[in-house]
């Protein structure tokens, strides 16, 4: 396991995603509170959507694919609704000082 620092807290808003590259994987960081985020991938598993650009929903942590609607759970990365049925991986996160890290499998 390997933690890899992906942004800071201020390139991603409370109440927002963003997606970032990092080591060739593209992961949507989505911040529900000052100091809580979340690490999943980005793509959709049911198209090629990317999820960061979905409606967050901080109060039931998950996030609306901006594509067919379907709700993706943060903590799990399984949807909750359909038409997506396969989840999305999700990373452990953490923030430390300003900055957000993940971790990755080797
Ligand atoms: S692309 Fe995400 S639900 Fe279809």
């Amino acid at each position: 396991m390997q933690l890899v620092e992906v942004c800071t807290l201020d390139d991603v808003p409370v109440g927002s995603g963003r997606a970032f590259t990092v080591g060739g994987r593209r992961i949507a960081i989505f911040r529900v509170a000052e100091h809580d985020v979340y690490a999943l991938d980005d793509l959709c598993s049911h198209d090629e959507a990317s999820l960061s650009e979905g409606d967050l929903d901080t109060e039931e942590l998950c996030v609306e694919c901006p594509m067919h609607g379907s709700l993706f759970d943060l903590r799990t990365g399984k949807p909750r609704t359909l038409p997506a049925f396969a989840p999305v991986a999700t990373y452990r996160s953490e923030v430390r000082d300003n900055r957000v890290f993940v971790e990755f499998s080797d």
